[in-house]
């Protein structure tokens, strides 16, 4: 397996280009089902996590091709000969749940293997399910795979989330495009992922209004056609590299960033003593004196603070003035970054969901060990502000959410090398 080790580095200076959103495209590709036209994503990004889902697709019969160096996806589902998606596939990255909609809508049946739990937590399918059974589906658990079938069809149903679920909404909305009649999604969440995927199927032909906010109205239709459309700017993304400038120094500018895609995350940044300016290109961030302050966090459904920033701001207040509580509400484990930080000096108290760290004047560099995506990030950015070498273990989670991760944090002078593994 391979590592990263990442030296202390001084202020940070240049440019990171922002790549498309891996959460709208893997929801943007299982759409492709949908229709037996071809689908063309631009903007991809280039990550393990989109070769994943596109074995799957393919396992199910869809052609899938990746082009100009994985930018660009063309799909085409003309004839699905399987509708079942395997454990084996399925284990390896939860969104793969995202075909069980559209298997349901284009088929009239599904087999999905139930994804299981994952590092930060049990992930169940509950709001899926009742959200595909309130529109006609039939699903039973049997030895660890979803049976789904619609016999007569899906037909448009009004209901409400209990919680505003990201996939619960996504495989809802792409089920109701074929269902007869109209479905609206109550509580749906709100993620801009949502809002890009409405944007791709109303160009395949779907009718759906609301997206973005918590009531989404879809009308169902006979058919959907082909249609290309490009991968919405990666939000997780962008917000880890605005931290760089702010836990190292320095000044970065991030091409392609946008404000509107990050709002509650900057408001947190500038409260902490980080200024960022929109530009031409993007976003430029700098540390407006030489110490960030401490600010407490909670972790939300959009607009809030987004879950898949709390690991890389909390690197970031393991070095601020102050002490700050970071309040983790979406998943159920989610500080496993916090005891590789406290192995580099940090001073973090975790109880349940709930984090205190206390600000030390410099971490120490060490070897770490990276436990999930977003924790994995989080210890490359306390290493570029840490003294001496931090050597991050298990990048392979990097892999799947990050694309050419040493090749943007150098390119901004900071000092990281990817060292082949056994
Ligand atoms: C999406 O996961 C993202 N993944 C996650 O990003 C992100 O953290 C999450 O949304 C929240 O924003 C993709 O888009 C591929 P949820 P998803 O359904 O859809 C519970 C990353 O790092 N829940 O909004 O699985 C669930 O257990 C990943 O890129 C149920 O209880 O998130 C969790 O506690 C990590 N029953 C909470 O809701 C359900 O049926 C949020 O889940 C569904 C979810």
């Amino acid at each position: 397996m391979d590592s990263i080790l990442v030296k202390g580095s001084g202020p940070l200076n240049g440019q990171i280009p922002i790549a498309g959103a891996k959460n709208a495209c893997l929801t943007l590709m299982p759409a492709t089902l949908l229709s037996e036209e071809p689908l063309t994503l631009t903007n991809a990004p280039r990550l393990s996590d989109i070769k994943t889902m596109t074995e799957l697709l393919q396992s199910l019969g869809a052609e899938v091709s990746s082009l100009q160096d994985g930018q660009v996806q063309a799909l085409s589902s003309h004839n699905i000969d399987n509708h079942v998606a395997d454990y084996d596939i399925v284990r390896k990255m939860r969104a793969s749940n995202l075909v069980l909609g559209p298997l349901l809508a284009r088929l009239g049946q599904a087999v999905v293997s139930l994804p299981g739990g994952c590092a930060i937590g049990a992930r169940p399918m509950d709001l899926h399910l009742h959200g595909l059974e309130a529109l006609g589906a039939e699903i039973e658990l049997k030895d660890g795979y979803l049976h789904a079938k619609a016999p007569r069809g899906l037909k448009g149903a009004v209901m409400e989330l209990s919680f505003a679920s990201v996939g619960a909404t996504e495989n809802i909305m792409m089920a109701a495009t074929l269902a007869k009649g109209t479905t609206v999604i109550k509580n749906a969440a709100r993620e801009p992922e949502i809002v890009d995927l409405a944007d791709c199927l109303t160009k395949m032909g779907a009718h759906i209004e609301g997206a973005g906010t918590s009531a989404i109205t879809i009308e169902g239709v006979d058919r959907l056609h082909g249609a290309t459309h490009p991968v919405v700017t990666d939000r997780i993304e962008l917000g880890t590299y605005m931290l760089a400038p702010a836990i190292a120094g320095g000044e970065v500018e991030l091409l392609g960033g946008r404000l509107d895609l990050i709002g509650a995350f900057v408001e947190k940044l500038d409260e902490a003593g980080v200024e960022v300016t929109e530009t031409e290109a993007g976003l430029r961030v700098k540390r407006r004196g030489d110490r960030i302050k401490a600010v407490d966090v909670t972790t939300e459904p959009f607009p809030g603070f987004p879950t898949d920033l709390q690991a890389q701001m909390m690197a970031l207040m393991c070095t601020a003035q102050g002490t700050s509580v970071l309040d983790e509400k979406i998943f159920e484990n989610r500080f496993m970054h916090a005891p590789e930080l406290i192995r580099m000096g940090a001073q973090i108290e975790v109880h349940g969901g709930h984090a205190t760290v206390t600000g030390v004047d410099r971490l120490k560099g060490a070897p770490v060990m990276a436990t999930d995506l977003r924790a994995s990030v989080s210890l490359i950015l306390a290493g570029l502000a840490a003294e001496g070498e931090t050597l991050v273990n298990r990048v392979y989670h990097l892999d799947r959410g990050y694309e050419q991760v040493v090749r943007k944090f150098s390119g901004v002078g900071a000092q990281i090398e990817r060292i082949k593994g056994g």
